[in-house]
């Protein structure tokens, strides 16, 4: 059992967390950049891998206090090496191979993919494996069969836009703001999910991969009419754009809960866990629950907490990962 700090710079949330045997948080801080973004609209990466210089040391600091540790206590520096913008990741894993030169601890790289897919298990306690994993965010949209923290298959993964970059497009074409995800599902409450028939893109009836692009285009279309992508907002009442937030958000959900399900009876596995900032989507827990529920599956929903990019769930899977030998040299590098 091991004190392991993870550091995660993937994006934009600057975040460190220690965790002790895997499944206990003593700390966890994020140091979130939506107010560096929002005025852009999405994520500047020249802005995000400058921010993360600025506040890492401070992040880090506060998460060995929040934790009463010292560097004697910390056993192992584990980091996110892959993938994400590269200018963001090169800044956590530069910190993170400094301290485990300074400190002689071991290094341990960890794919933040993988991280998400498993993340459930912290406030579990345990391993629910085997399971289908869905991690859906801003950067990812994938399915998994967890076996185990050290043996996870990509199932099938977005073909182009992720989930929540569909979200935050959508909700700028409606002029909602940034992030898009928590305000479409705020607005599609008051709309009908049934209004407009949003395509829902399959890629095929044994496909696991995913394609968000053309809902994207289908939604500007309805707003500015075929073919236009301006000047159609203002005509529409806020009932109309919250029909087309409901709808988007169901035809999304569809395919997500539609696709996991399949990933559960492909693998003959008899449990789903969610990770990812678009696993806080309400329509998307109520659906999921739906679907495990009628097919007798259990279903894991990852707390908030760790749901979005977070140093917590890189310490957590590190821990595994140092009990399998599986160690980084100082030579490890970031990959985009
Ligand atoms: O995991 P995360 O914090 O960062 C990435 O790794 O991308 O996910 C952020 C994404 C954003 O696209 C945001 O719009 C979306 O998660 N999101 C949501 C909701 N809350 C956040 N999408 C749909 N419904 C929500 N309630
Ligand atoms: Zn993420």
């Amino acid at each position: 059992m091991a004190t392991i700090l993870g550091i995660e710079t993937s994006c934009d949330e600057t975040s460190a967390g220690i965790v002790a045997g895997g499944y206990e948080v003593r700390s966890n801080v994020v140091a979130t950049q939506f107010d560096l973004h929002a005025k852009f609209g999405g994520i500047v990466p020249e802005i995000a891998s400058r921010a993360h210089i600025e506040r890492l040391d401070g992040v880090i600091r506060e998460a060995m206090e929040r934790a009463r540790a010292t560097r004697d206590s910390i056993d192992a520096i584990a980091v996110t090496y892959t993938p994400g913008l590269v200018g963001s990741l090169l800044i956590g894993v530069t910190a993170a191979k400094t301290l485990a030169w300074a400190w002689s601890r071991p290094l341990v790289g960890i794919n933040h993919a993988e991280a998400h897919a498993c993340s459930a298990a912290i406030a579990l306690g345990r391993a629910p494996w085997p399971a289908v994993a869905l991690v859906v965010s801003g950067g990812h949209t994938s399915l998994y069969h967890v076996r185990d923290f050290d043996c996870i298959e990509l199932l099938g993964s977005t073909t182009d836009d992720a989930a929540g970059e569909a979200f935050d497009k959508v909700a700028s074409i409606l002029n909602l703001g940034y992030p898009g995800g928590p305000v479409i599902d705020r607005v599609a409450a008051g709309g009908d999910p049934e209004a407009v028939a949003f395509p829902r893109t399959m890629l095929g009836p044994d496909s696991l991969d995913f394609s968000f692009s053309g809902i994207k285009t289908a939604v500007l279309y309805r707003v500015h009419g075929p073919g236009r992508t301006t000047g159609g907002l203002e005509r529409l009442t806020r009932r109309e754009v919250a029909d087309i937030a409901a709808s988007f958000q169901a035809a999304v959900v569809d395919v997500l809960v539609a696709k996991t399900m399949l990933a559960v009876r492909r693998t003959g596995t008899g449990t789903v866990v969610v990770g990812g900032g678009v696993a806080a989507n309400r329509r998307l827990r109520t659906e999921l629950a739906a679907a495990c529920e009628r097919e007798g599956v259990t279903l894991h929903l990852t707390p908030m907490a760790y749901c979005t990019d977070n140093g917590a769930m890189v310490a957590a899977l590190a821990e595994h990962r140092l009990a399998a030998g599986r160690v980084a040299g100082l030579d490890l590098e970031a990959r985009a």
